[in-house]
């Protein structure tokens, strides 16, 4: 039978061995989300296609070339989510959580769905750590959450990560930009993507971040939203500055960026490293005061962002940064012989009790093989039992490091484990 064993195109899996580093970043994401009031939310991996093709928008990349859409057994057609924003938008208004008290914080770590050509950073499964505020429309509420992802980046010791702002505005003001862009892009009607010259009539931004070279030139020139903006918009925009410098977050205005979905209005950001190649943006977000109307509920302002969880990897390793090893086994016992071997199944059960990890053969191997396992997973602490040791109620506990060796009495499970305490207090003295 031909070998199963080959992942889809574009998937990643994370491997014992690697799962340490995703462990550490959800610790430290799940600690910051925290430590600025945010509650984890988990939504389905699939929606109603209606949700995306509606919040993130029929004109955007995600939703014309990158869904995975599928129809059910029912005739439903769903889709696996492209981002969280649109889901957890969707379970605020099913449960009504804006009865809970604004605003209302919540973060999510998700897998993200989306038909991109992979690259190095680009998947199409990867994964997603994000942050949403529902109910806060003041300035100082931009400048909270740049301010949360900013510490993220911080905590990490990732200086190297620079963060770009802009304002896209508010549907008003974009009415008189949407005007100039299409002049502008109506002269490259020749050169541009089929895909954006259907965009020129009904959403001209969306051309400005297009995937194709061509289009991307073309842009280049384009009008800038920020000469467009209206007093309020402006004004909303220079206040969060204002705070951002106050919490002195360091920044650059782009007015290049626009970001890919639909839902954006105001202010918009992305925290950007330049060591991870083309794939650079490692956190994108901003305000999206429509979206909760635009899927059927009362207008409510939130504001949110999401990080890449592969590129942060990618940009702590090329940082060279270590991501802390994960905790060694306190003991591994060889057994040799039946008696010994339940002997060995007693006192690694007592040893997990204390929350310490401990393992011994299950597989029946000899000594040798064994000690060999218990060397590969760098067991801190090994210990031999055999049919002497049974008898005599006492083993040698032998420190994988030093060699140094210990006689301990296994007859009584607690004076074992404080005999192996000792012995792990002691080697971390020397
Ligand atoms: P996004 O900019 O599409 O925004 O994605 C956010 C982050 O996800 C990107 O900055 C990048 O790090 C990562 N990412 C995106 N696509 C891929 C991919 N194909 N492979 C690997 N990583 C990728 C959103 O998704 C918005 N929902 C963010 C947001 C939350 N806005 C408001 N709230």
């Amino acid at each position: 039978m031909a070998l199963i064993a080959k992942k889809i195109k574009g998937t990643e899996d994370i491997l014992p061995r690697d799962s340490f580093k995703w462990q550490f970043l959800e610790k430290v994401l799940s600690d910051e989300a925290r430590v600025y009031g945010f509650s984890e939310i988990r939504t389905p991996v699939f929606e109603q296609t209606a949700l995306f093709q509606r919040g993130v928008g029929e004109g955007t990349d995600v939703v014309q070339k990158e869904m995975y859409t599928f129809e059910t057994k029912g005739g439903e057609s769903l889709t696996l989510r492209p981002e969280g924003t649109a889901g957890a938008a969707r379970a605020l208004l099913e449960h009504g959580l804006y009865n809970d008290g604004l605003p209302i914080k919540a973060h999510y770590f998700t897998t993200c769905y989306r038909y991109e050509k992979p690259q190095a950073g680009r998947q199409r499964e990867f994964h997603q750590f994000g942050m949403e505020v529902y109910g806060a429309s003041d300035p100082i509420a931009d400048a909270e959450l740049i301010c949360a992802a900013s510490s993220i980046f911080d905590r990490l010791q990732l200086p190297n990560i620079r963060l770009e702002i802009n304002s896209i505005g508010c549907p008003e003001c974009r009415k008189n930009y949407h005007a100039a862009l299409k002049e502008y892009f109506s002269q490259f009607t020749d050169t541009l993507c089929s895909t954006c010259m259907s965009r020129l009539e009904k959403n001209p931004m969306r051309i400005l971040d297009c995937k194709s070279p061509i289009c991307k030139e073309i842009a280049e020139g384009a009008p800038k939203i920020t000469d467009f903006l209206c007093e309020e918009c402006d004004n909303h925009f220079k206040k969060v500055q204002e705070y951002l410098n106050a919490a002195e977050i360091e920044f650059t205005v782009n007015p290049s960026i626009v970001r890919g979905l639909d839902y954006y209005t105001n202010t918009v950001f992305e925290f950007i490293s330049d060591s991870i190649g083309a794939q650079s943006t490692v956190c994108g977000g901003g305000r999206y005061n429509g979206l909760i109307e635009e899927l059927g509920g009362s207008p409510l302002p939130s504001l949110g962002f999401a990080i890449g969880l592969e590129r942060l990897l990618m940009v702590i390793e090329a940082e060279g940064l270590e991501i802390p090893a994960p905790e060694k086994d306190m003991l591994y016992i060889a057994a040799l012989g039946d008696k010994a071997q339940v002997k060995a199944f007693e006192l690694v059960r007592e040893v997990r009790e204390t929350g310490l990890k401990a393992q011994f053969d299950i597989v029946g191997r000899g000594l040798k093989a064994q000690m060999k396992y218990a060397n590969k997973i760098g067991a801190k602490f090994s210990m031999v039992l055999g049919d002497n040791e049974i008898e005599n109620g006492k083993a040698m506990l032998k420190n994988m490091t030093s060699g140094e060796q210990t006689e301990v009495s296994i007859n009584d499970a607690h004076i074992f484990i404080e005999n192996l305490l000792s012995a792990d207090l002691a080697s971390e003295m020397n």
